[in-house]
């Protein structure tokens, strides 16, 4: 793995790109910087050998192509002035007005130049050459560390690469990001499992097929558990359910019990009649929800029965909650679990935690720093476990 770690960038022009994808209230005010806190390492690190670092970085899905105020950095460059506690320099003017430029080729050692959102560019997320190339001209070596990008092979996360085929790469973010998920994929201690949430079956169907290989214990939680249970002729009321995914569920279950994989459904729900923190509730057999009631969460035998599992466990992975965690009343289940993996991991466990509402539930509870790992890849981290090369990663390793 190529690090920077024994690389001294010393009056070097280094382009960096990054992921401060973060999330903004209706003031644009940041509500959580830890994507751009876990970035810090490497921008420090080049700050303290001297080098100059041009940071390229996307907010938001802009379409329309040019500038658009709703996506501008600019609350992320005030924020990064705080972070790095140097001189951020950043320009609303796009490449080929001569300003960025010419503030690239200006900036002393010490200093980080912020490019307005790189998505304002069409030719970005179509993966441009011309536009890497374009990007390529402004520094002297490249350095990913924007693993939350990594799955996209856009101009600034893979092609740009081509143009620094002898100085390219990864961000101590990136390269801690890539050590825990190959340690969970390739060395992970048994025995190893995985608690797989979120709410349909389709989003996580690569993700299930790829660690059936891979595992001991599969527990299937949140809204997806639903297809499961009625497609074992359960009853799940007004329950979230993917009706067309209920023959591949039962396959899923056929291909654990043949690779000798124990799977876990919950066996009680906490259900409600509507969905609100002011719903009755009852707690019920999973497959015996009545009709016009809807399942929300893990009920406490379930909770007890996972705890038990990710007690037993030297390895675990969680992805996606165990109910709407977002309404207190059904957060229970959740917050049990990220519990749970908390005194695992005192015990020695190695857990990671990825996905952004399984990260929120962690971050929530204020045990993030309790977990081995927590993923600042939503999408990237679900790639990479449904097995899939992420361009990021190899236009690197290339
Ligand atoms: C994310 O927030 O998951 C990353 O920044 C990637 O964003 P995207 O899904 O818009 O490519």
């Amino acid at each position: 793995m190529k690090s920077i770690k024994d690389i001294n960038f010393k009056g070097r022009k280094v382009l960096l790109r990054v992921d401060f994808n973060v999330p903004v209230d209706e003031n644009k005010n940041i509500t959580d910087d830890t994507r751009m806190r876990e970035s810090m390492p490497t921008i420090k690190k080049l700050l303290a050998d001297g080098a100059s670092i041009i940071i390229m970085a996307h907010f938001g899905r802009p379409k329309k192509g040019g500038f658009e105020p709703e996506f501008t950095l600019e609350p992320v460059a005030k924020h990064l002035k705080e972070l790095a506690g140097c001189t951020v320099k950043f320009t609303q003017a796009l490449l080929g007005s001569g300003e960025p430029e010419k503030m690239a080729a200006d900036l002393k050692e010490g200093e980080i130049l912020l490019l307005e959102n790189i998505r304002f560019y069409p030719g970005e997320t179509k993966g441009d050459v011309a536009l890497a190339e374009q990007l390529s001209k402004l520094g002297d070596c490249y350095i990913n560390d924007a693993f939350g990008a990594a799955h996209r092979e856009h101009s600034s996360t893979a092609v740009i690469a081509k143009f620094f085929p002898n100085d390219k790469y990864f961000g101590f973010l990136m390269e801690n990001e890539v050590r825990n998920l190959e340690k969970l994929m390739h060395d992970a201690p048994r025995p190893f499992t995985a608690i797989i949430g979120g709410s349909k079956v389709s989003s996580k169907i690569g993700i299930l097929e790829n660690l059936i290989d891979k595992v001991d214990n599969m527990i299937i939680i949140g809204g997806m558990r639903y297809t499961f249970t009625k497609a074992m002729g359960g009853k799940i009321g007004n329950s979230i359910c993917e009706d067309d995914k209920m023959d591949l569920a039962l396959e899923l279950m056929r291909r654990m019990d043949e690779k000798g994989v124990k799977y876990y459904l919950p066996v009680d729900s906490v259900i409600g009649d509507k969905f609100g923190n002011d719903a009755n509730t009852q707690i019920v057999p999973s497959g015996e929800v009545p009709d016009g009631w809807e399942s929300m969460d893990c009920g406490p035998e379930s909770c007890k029965a996972i705890r038990d599992i990710i007690m037993a466990s030297k390895t675990i992975l969680w992805n996606g909650p165990a109910g709407v965690f977002e309404l207190s009343t059904f957060a229970k289940g959740t917050n049990e679990i990220a519990l749970s993996v908390a005194d695992a991991c005192k015990k020695g466990c190695f857990a990671a935690v990825g996905g952004g509402d399984s990260v929120a539930a962690v971050k929530q509870m204020g045990l993030a720093d309790q977990m081995s790992y927590v993923s600042t890849g939503g999408g990237a981290m679900l790639e990479y476990l449904e097995g899939k090369v992420l361009p990021g990663i190899k236009a690197i390793q290339d």
